[in-house]
């Protein structure tokens, strides 16, 4: 499938009206749904190396063909990192840098934020690099920030960076931190080398590109877990 380079259009004008209501709720319920057997199999493969490799953790959720995760490899050389994707398909595309040390899964994200959240797992960085933004109104919930996975995202900790292309999705993403006790900020992504696929194309499009930085405190966010 081609990275689209078009622009986001959305029937949404302003922050979804439902996006405190909703992200409030997923802050005080666990996820229960159930983990599906692709993602158990992903987990499987994860945990031993979690067991044994004792560095601190660099998550690329949404890494599409991984180019982002071999230079953020190269950026973190003192950390696991590792990058996560539902599809198949883009990750048989990646191109691996034989300097760098990294590992690819496939899986989708929020199960697996789960489980090495409830692994007790903790990550330094967790970089989250132009997931889809779903900019149908109805489809609020399949955003990271409206998902029941965001809980799992904030107990893992970690500095966390978002980038897009929709402002919209970056500043409801900063909202949502925000309800969580995470104080962040949102500024013009500035010039430099593409780190993924996407960012290449957007740039390429003459976009301007959006990030959300923000440091969860493992004692400043606002835990209401039960
Ligand atoms: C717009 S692409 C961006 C890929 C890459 N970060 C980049 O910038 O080139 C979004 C990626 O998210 C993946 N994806 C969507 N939902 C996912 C999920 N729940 N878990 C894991 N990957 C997911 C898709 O397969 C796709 O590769």
């Amino acid at each position: 499938m081609q990275a689209s380079s078009a622009e986001v259009t959305s029937n949404q004008s302003g922050l979804h009206p439902r996006l405190a209501r909703t992200v409030l709720r997923h802050l005080s319920h666990p996820n229960l749904s159930p983990l599906a057997p692709h993602n158990q199999s992903a987990w499987d493969t994860l945990l031993p190396l979690l067991q044994t490799d004792g560095r601190p953790l660099v998550l690329d959720s949404f890494c599409g063909t991984g180019m982002s995760t071999a230079q953020l490899a190269l950026r973190h050389p003192q950390h696991l990192v590792i990058g996560v994707d539902k599809s198949g398909h883009r990750l048989q595309r990646h191109l691996r840098n034989a300097d760098a040390n990294y590992l690819l899964l496939q899986a989708e994200c929020e199960p697996l934020w789960r489980q090495l959240a409830s692994a007790g797992m903790r990550v330094d960085h967790h970089y989250l690099l132009y997931p889809n933004p779903w900019p149908k109104s109805r489809h609020l919930r399949r955003r990271i920030h409206g998902h029941p996975g965001f809980r799992d995202l904030l107990a893992l900790g970690g500095l966390v960076e978002l980038r897009s292309n929709w402002p919209l999705y970056v500043e409801e993403f900063g909202v949502a931190m925000h309800l969580a006790g995470v104080r962040g900020a949102i500024r013009q992504l500035p010039a430099a080398p593409a780190l993924t696929r996407f960012e290449d194309k957007y740039r390429r499009s003459g976009q301007v590109l959006w990030q959300y930085q923000g440091r969860i405190g493992y004692s400043d966010h606002l835990d209401t877990r039960n």
